[in-house]
């Protein structure tokens, strides 16, 4: 087992290994809590019904699944929620699992944050993204009809139980999609990442997770309430956002920071500020692992549009995280529109070599 101490006021690790389910179990016992809540996706009920049987009969359960993706991520199931807690007579002590995919921690995260102002969540993540991005960090939150992401609290977990077996049931192409927020943190901090994808994901998932869990760590420990340190890990989201909005959230998000870590990779290289070894490292990798690294050509206005409209861009300027070299990240907010017509132009559909 890999521990990833998440620093900061309050301090939580992050376990990582294969098979989990005793040590969580464990945890829960000595929670002290009387009443434990798992909140859960569909695709998980048995793995909910597993934590019960291994924790025993020392805790009340209450099993509350909710539905898959940006569904369960509604103001409805977050007032199902809170009338389960409730009725269950949820007090300070009790405690929240939140069970599957980013969806579930998430819209877990956020029951706990509000539930009397905030009780114990302990995350257990079970897809990829969820592993090395979602559950770690705090943030959690519900969708609105204006937007994803709209409402919601920082509210840190007590401790994340990633279990790597959970990845042997989860379909190819989320493990695909997901493999795009490791390869990111690879290109910003932690080159072995890419390696260990070279020499095959499927043998090293512990190390892979284990590491890119410490990137996120390291930047969100040092940066709680996003002050700026937090935005490298937007890597590949500027513009993978205006991918995602043109296609209605229809792609993957992991999809979308593809073709957008290619389109920095352009825009970097075309500055000089990397060399061409290092672009043709991100069409290699991302190529490899199967995710898309290039888009349909022709919808330029569009996109950006879509990218002077991102929340994370108000004052009008397009803000870009770019690499400097492997590993070392620095900012990019003059691009000109000249210079992103010409990286779309890199990566459009029938303009490659
Ligand atoms: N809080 C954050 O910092 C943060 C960061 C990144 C993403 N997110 C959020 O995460 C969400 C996306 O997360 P996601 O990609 O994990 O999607 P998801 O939660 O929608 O899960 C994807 C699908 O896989 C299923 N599933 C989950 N685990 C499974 C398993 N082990 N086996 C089989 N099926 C399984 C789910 O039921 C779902 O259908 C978005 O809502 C996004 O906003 C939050
Ligand atoms: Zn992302």
């Amino acid at each position: 087992m890999t521990v990833v101490t998440v620093k900061g006021p309050s301090p939580y690790d992050v376990h990582i290994a294969h098979t989990l389910t005793g040590a969580l179990a464990q945890r829960v016992r000595e929670s002290g809590a009387r009443n434990v809540a798992i909140v859960h996706q569909r695709p998980l009920a048995a793995v909910a019904r597993q934590i019960v049987q291994e924790v025993g009969s020392t805790v009340e359960f209450t099993l509350l699944d909710v539905p898959d993706a940006e569904s369960g991520k509604t103001i409805e199931v977050l007032s199902g929620l809170w009338d389960s807690l409730g009725e269950a007579g949820f007090g300070r002590q009790d405690l929240v699992i939140g069970l599957g995919g980013g969806a579930a921690t998430d819209l877990a995260g956020f029951a706990a944050a509000t539930w009397m102002r905030g009780i114990r969540i302990i995350q257990v993540p079970t897809t990829l993204l969820a592993m090395v991005d979602a559950a770690v960090g705090g943030k959690t939150g519900i969708n609105t009809a204006y937007g994803k992401n709209l409402v919601g609290a920082f509210h840190e977990p007590d401790a994340v139980f990633a279990d790597l077996d959970r990845l042997h049931t989860l379909p190819e192409e989320e493990l695909v999609a997901g493999s795009a927020e490791l390869i990111k943190t690879g290109f910003i901090a932690d080159p072995r990442i890419l390696d260990l994808f070279r020499e095959g994901a499927d043998r090293h998932w512990e190390e892979l997770v284990s590491r890119s869990v410490a990137v996120k760590a390291g930047v969100v420990g040092q940066d709680l309430k996003e002050s700026g340190l937090r935005e490298i890990l937007n890597y590949g989201h500027t513009f993978g956002h205006a991918i995602e909005r043109r296609e209605n959230y229809a792609w993957r998000h992991g999809d979308a920071v593809a073709v957008g870590m290619m389109f920095v990779a352009h825009l970097a290289h075309n500055r000089g500020l990397i060399d061409a070894d290092l672009l043709a490292l991100h069409h290699e990798i991302l190529d490899l692992v199967g995710l898309p690294t290039t888009y349909e050509g022709g919808v330029f206005d569009e996109l950006y549009e879509n990218m002077t409209r991102d929340k994370k861009n108000r004052d009008g300027r397009i803000r870009f995280v770019v690499l400097s070299s492997l590993g070392q990240c620095t900012r990019m907010e003059d691009a000109t529109v000249e210079e992103m017509r010409e990286a779309y132009a890199a990566i459009s559909e029938g303009a490659q070599r």
